[in-house]
């Protein structure tokens, strides 16, 4: 795998290079420059010039050359050896070449457009860098403007390489107004976030950091996409207001194929943490978000039109819905296949969320969602489906199952609401769901109302099964109940609490 490092990274000081190699004193050499032809050189001198007058030599000797550095250490202020040369050149090194003390300027010594060079002897390079180490912060502070323009250079060279190839982003925290990753390109890629991508404190434009139309993309890293949405989340009421403002989405993967996301974490977005448009297996592995419960919008990971996308092993903690599928502020309808949820521990949040249905007319059925093994944790619904009454157009969701999956003092553990809007309950919604399961779900309630199937006034279901439920509820606000509409749910095993057990009242 070749690696392609951001250019910043060259701006590290050279610091010790050690040559340990046989030792050849002689040399198959045609014509040999050795150092006192260029004057008597003496240990601790600067032996800057009498190497670049054997360089020029060796370089426009039309033979084979050599050229001898003798034992004992000598200061080099600077040294580039630059081709092109007419011949091969052997280097070879016998005594110790040391660096300036002070840390300017980004280059040492240099080798440069050579054909047929052998460097070597066991004479040492000292970079003489201890000096430069306390003053070198490359890793903490790059120039904020600096950062974007080199992190899309080294994604244009990545996506043009024919090889796989790798971007590495070092530790540190820098700021980034936006990023834009898009493909096509030749051969796969790593992303390794090493460090803290900061997104700008202002609250225009709706996109942070995108990547599209990328095939094999591996984005991971154990560090941080730090939103900054502190001040935006002020501002943020698109979840009031239809055509509000955008605000910035901190990650966007759109049709995004065969690729993995692993280990990031994204803190504080303004609006979504992660946006998945268009994707066809797409897995997140061991992701960590988190945003305060209070502020607006930040759904932790949002998917629409995607096929296959698996979410595992991840952790969220953030102000709006954990994961959620379906329409909202941004995309414009949803096909979403096969989405698979495991591992993932919810809280707190608006939970899992199937989420707006029937809003738009362009909309495409969902189809095809497990949720398994999720533990919910002070959310305020735990594992939902909800569709607009008087829908744009009709459409289906079905095949979607929840199973094994704890929940910790949820408001509303396992809701159906086909009445979900702030608009005309009295139309009924047109979204047709069918083929659902709940199944293994235990542990506690923050209301007495745990269960709600309500479903929409002219589409039965075509089947509902619930399966092993057993949630307690502790308040002092009645006993723990269930509430049904327009649904019979097929039932089988533990019954906590009875299903359908109590009247439909209308809100
Ligand atoms: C090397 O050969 C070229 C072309 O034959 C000639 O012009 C040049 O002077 C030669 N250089 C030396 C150092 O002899
Ligand atoms: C990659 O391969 C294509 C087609 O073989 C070629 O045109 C292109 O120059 C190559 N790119 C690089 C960076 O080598
Ligand atoms: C994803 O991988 C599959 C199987 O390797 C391949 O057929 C498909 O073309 C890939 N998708 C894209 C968009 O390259
Ligand atoms: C799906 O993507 C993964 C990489 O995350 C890849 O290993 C796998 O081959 C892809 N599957 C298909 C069918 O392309
Ligand atoms: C679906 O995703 C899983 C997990 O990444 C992968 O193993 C499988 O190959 C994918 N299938 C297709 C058809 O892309
Ligand atoms: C869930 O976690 C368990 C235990 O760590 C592991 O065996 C299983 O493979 C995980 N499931 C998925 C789909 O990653
Ligand atoms: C369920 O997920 C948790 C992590 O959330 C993991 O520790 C546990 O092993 C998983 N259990 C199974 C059976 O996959
Ligand atoms: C749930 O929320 C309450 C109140 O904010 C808090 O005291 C408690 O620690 C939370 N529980 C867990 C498991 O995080
Ligand atoms: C349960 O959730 C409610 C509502 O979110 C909260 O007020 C309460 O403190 C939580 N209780 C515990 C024990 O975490």
């Amino acid at each position: 795998m070749s690696t392609i490092k951001s250019s910043f990274l060259a701006a590290t000081i050279l610091m010790l290079l050690l040559l340990v190699v046989t030792v050849d004193a002689q040399s198959s050499a045609d014509v040999v420059f050795p150092f006192k032809r260029y004057g008597n050189i003496v240990s601790g001198t600067d032996i800057r010039k009498t190497l670049a007058n054997a360089w020029k030599d060796a370089c426009t000797s039309n033979r084979s050359s050599a050229i001898f550095t003798p034992r004992g250490i000598f200061k080099v202020k600077q040294g580039k050896f630059e081709g092109p040369c007419n011949s091969p050149i052997d280097f070879q090194l016998g005594g110790t070449l040391q660096a300036p003390k002070s840390v300017q300027g980004y280059n040492w010594i240099t080798f440069a457009r050579v054909d047929r060079l052998t460097l070597l002897g066991e004479g040492v390079f000292h970079g003489q860098g201890k000096a430069a180490w306390k003053r070198n912060d490359c890793h903490k502070r790059i120039n904020s403007a600096q950062l974007p323009v080199t992190l899309e250079n080294a994604w244009k060279d990545a996506c043009t390489s024919n090889r796989s190839s790798a971007i590495f982003i070092p530790r540190g925290i820098f700021t980034v107004k936006q990023g834009n990753f898009e493909g096509p390109y030749n051969s796969p890629i790593d992303f390794q976030l090493g460090g803290t991508l900061q997104a700008p404190k202002s609250v225009q434009g709706d996109n942070w950091i995108t990547f599209a139309r990328v095939d094999r993309l591996t984005l991971l890293g154990e560090e941080v996409f730090h939103g900054q949405g502190k001040a935006a989340w002020k501002r943020n009421d698109c979840h009031k207001r239809r055509n509000s403002a955008q605000l910035l989405v901190s990650l966007r993967f759109n049709f995004i194929t065969n690729s993995t996301v692993k280990g990031i974490t994204s803190l504080d977005s303004k609006n979504f943490h992660i946006n998945v448009l268009g994707c066809n297996n797409l897995t997140f592995h061991n992701i960590n978000i988190a945003a305060p419960e209070k502020s607006p919008n930040t759904d932790g990971i949002h998917i629409g039109r995607s096929n296959n996308i698996t979410i595992t092993k991840s952790k969220i903690a953030t102000g709006d819905d954990c994961i959620s599928l379906g329409d909202d502020c941004i995309s414009l309808g949803d096909e979403s296949k096969l989405i698979e949820v495991t591992n993932v521990t919810c809280g707190p949040g608006h939970g899992i969320s199937i989420r707006s249905l029937g809003r738009y007319t362009n909309e495409e059925p969902v189809e095809g969602v497990i949720v398994k093994n999720c533990t919910l944790v002070n959310t305020t619904n735990g594992v939902r489906i909800k569709t607009w009454p008087a829908s744009a157009a009709s459409s289906t969701a079905t095949n979607m199952h929840f199973l094994d999956i704890i929940m910790v003092n949820v408001s509303n553990p396992i809701l159906i609401d086909q009445e979900y809007c702030p608009c005309n309950r009295q139309i009924p919604s047109k979204i047709k769901i069918s083929t659902v399961s709940f199944k293994n779900i235990r542990g506690s309630s923050a209301t007495p109302l745990a269960i709600k199937l309500i479903c929409s006034h002219h589409l039965l279901y075509d089947d509902v099964k619930v399966s092993n439920l057993d949630l307690t509820y502790n308040g002092i606000k009645g006993s723990i109940c269930s509430q049904c509409s327009n649904v019979k749910p097929i039932i089988s095993g533990k019954q906590n609490p009875k299903i359908c057990s109590s009247p439909y009242v209308v809100r």
